[in-house]
């Protein structure tokens, strides 16, 4: 049998964790010739909940999971990972600013960027799931300085997911017919879906759907899904994010479709406009096991606007933490 890959996953007792750790085992995240071990990190609090769901993922007797081990320190839970998913954050909550969130958040992904940076595989490959995820990615990153810092991403395939079934359903064409969307930025209400490269099978999408729709359907309703789904369902949204997780790490691993891309929050490395070392969400292909940026697009006026704010934002966020003394 194939050596098992080593799957870190934070938050493992969460909303987002309970969806994601069946679909991981089953094979769905790395492919099904390919064996996984579990290793299941939680605040000491999560630990029997964690437990609970261990029990049941013995019960299911998926062939490949070739283990799970429960930890509450990240030292431990990060040692020999090759792949760790960071879910576990912690929550706006009542009366909390900004700067309290990141000021929190940072007192989570400094340590785990640390204990990566100390123990994991020298493949590690880390998708930051939890909240605010650019600057959560970021702050991991910069306490792995012996991890080259392209292998720390953050999570925007469930917004360039949610734009696909968005354009779908307004164009009435299967989501397999659309290509070529692109999620730019923050995760964030100020994320822009662009659809000026996208085809709708083989047209452009821009000659189907009129600007006016763009700028007050699409765009805001792509954006603000998160807040909807917690609106609507009392919490956030759970089962979408940790399929937006498999499909990340299953093309980062695996490389997209030829041709065709997707969406991921990766280090920039100055395209488009965005500074070096931000983690911003760009037009990605991955190829051989690498995240590459997808060059030569022409940016009309109206995206450079979108983007130009986001990335302000994700800008804003990183002054915020390296004022906290957090990177
Ligand atoms: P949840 O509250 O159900 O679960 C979070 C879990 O993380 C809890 O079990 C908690 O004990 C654990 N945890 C907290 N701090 C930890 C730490 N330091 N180490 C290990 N575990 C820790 O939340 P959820 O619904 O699973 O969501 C998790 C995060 O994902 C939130 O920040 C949410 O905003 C975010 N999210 C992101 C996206 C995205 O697209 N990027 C989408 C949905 C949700
Ligand atoms: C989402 O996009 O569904 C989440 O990031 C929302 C949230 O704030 O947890």
């Amino acid at each position: 049998m194939t050596t098992p890959v080593n799957v870190t996953v934070t938050g493992a007792a969460g909303q987002i964790g309970y969806a994601l750790l069946f679909r991981i085992a089953s094979g769905q995240l790395l492919g099904a010739d390919t064996p996984v071990k579990l290793r299941l990190l939680e605040i000491p609090q999560g630990v029997k909940a964690a437990e609970g769901t261990a029990m049941e993922l013995e019960d299911c007797a998926f062939p490949l999971l070739a283990g799970i081990d429960i930890f509450d320190d990240p030292k431990t839970g990060f040692e020999g990972a090759n792949v760790a998913l960071l879910v576990g954050a912690r929550p706006r909550t009542k009366g909390m600013e900004r700067g309290d969130l990141l000021e929190a958040n940072g007192g989570i992904f400094g340590p785990q960027g640390e204990a990566i940076n100390a123990g994991a595989a020298d493949d590690i490959r880390v998708l930051v799931v939890g909240n605010p995820a650019n600057t959560n990615a970021l702050i991991a990153q910069q306490h792995a300085p012996d991890v080259p810092a392209e292998r720390f991403t953050a999570m925007t395939r469930l917004d360039h997911n949610r734009a696909l079934s968005q354009l779908a359903a307004k164009t009435g064409a299967a989501v397999a017919d659309i290509a070529d969307l692109t999620i730019w930025g923050n995760h964030s209400a100020t994320q822009y879906p662009d659809v000026f490269h996208a085809t709708v099978a083989g047209k452009p999408a821009s000659e189907l759907v009129d600007r006016s729709w763009l700028e007050s359907d699409f765009i805001p309703t792509v954006a603000k899904r998160g807040a909807a789904i917690i609106e609507a369902r009392g919490a956030s949204s759970a089962a979408s994010a940790a399929n937006a997780a498999i499909d990340h790490v299953h093309d980062w691993v695996n490389g997209t479709a030829d041709g065709s891309w997707t969406s991921a929050a990766i280090v920039s490395d100055g395209s488009y406009g965005v500074p070096e070392g931000l983690i911003s969400s760009f037009p990605v292909r991955a190829k051989g096991g690498r995240w590459e940026i997808v060059q030569g697009l022409e940016v009309n006026d109206f995206s450079r606007a979108k983007i130009d704010a986001s990335v302000a934002e994700l800008v804003e966020e990183r002054d915020a933490v390296k004022g906290l003394g957090l990177i």
